[in-house]
């Protein structure tokens, strides 16, 4: 079995993304192939970030790897919080102080929202990009227990439940992540 550098350093989140990919690849974090560097993430887009991310593996390591990057996107507010959704309201990623500002800058204008995940793959040379949308809104007011960052605001469409008021199967079920590594999978099948 080839082994594929995910570059992550969050054990839950390679446990995750393993699980989806199955045992046809096996998945090395960053510490694994000798990376212990914080890889910058200075563009203005989810893609170009996971890009960049990608790309500085490649060349200083020049293994098989690939990078995500997520965020929740609010046509209204010209695309934020974006790029900086872990941090909206400051660099402590505090995620009721994120809601809490998204909720400040959104009332009385258009409550539709998408969360997205971008993957690029550089494998062997070639680079391979996935992307995944979850469609929804944003509540003014939070519901359920489960999930994190915006999950307890997101009402993901055609949805009676909130991602936070979903199991972590459900969400995945639907959820722009698990969409984009879906994408992913099928095309590492045969080729890996
Ligand atoms: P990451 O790129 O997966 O680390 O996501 C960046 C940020 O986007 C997170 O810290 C959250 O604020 C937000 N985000 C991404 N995916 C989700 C999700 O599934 N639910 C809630 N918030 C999310």
């Amino acid at each position: 079995m080839r082994t594929l550098c995910f570059a992550t350093n969050n054990a839950h989140k390679l446990k995750e993304i393993q699980n989806i990919l199955g045992d046809q690849v096996k998945l090395v974090t960053l510490e694994e192939i000798g990376c212990f560097e914080e890889i910058d993430e200075p563009f203005d887009t989810i893609a170009a970030n996971s890009e960049v991310k990608a790309r500085f593996i490649w060349e200083r390591f020049k293994v098989n790897n690939f990078a995500d990057d997520s965020g929740l996107v609010i046509p209204a507010l010209d695309g934020e919080p974006g790029v900086r959704s872990a941090r909206y309201a400051g660099p402590e990623r505090d995620n009721k102080a994120n809601i809490r500002l998204v909720w400040e800058r959104l009332r009385g204008l258009d409550t539709s929202a998408y969360f997205v995940t971008v993957i690029t793959l550089i494998m062997d040379g070639g680079t391979y990009v996935f992307e995944g949308k979850a469609q929804g809104r944003i509540l003014f007011g939070e519901r359920g227990e489960n999930g994190f960052g915006y999950d307890p605001v997101f009402l993901p469409e055609g949805s009676d439940r909130t991602f936070a008021e979903m199991s972590l199967d459900e969400k995945s079920k639907i959820s722009h992540r698990a969409k984009a590594f879906n994408k992913l999978k099928a095309f590492l099948q045969g080729r890996y």
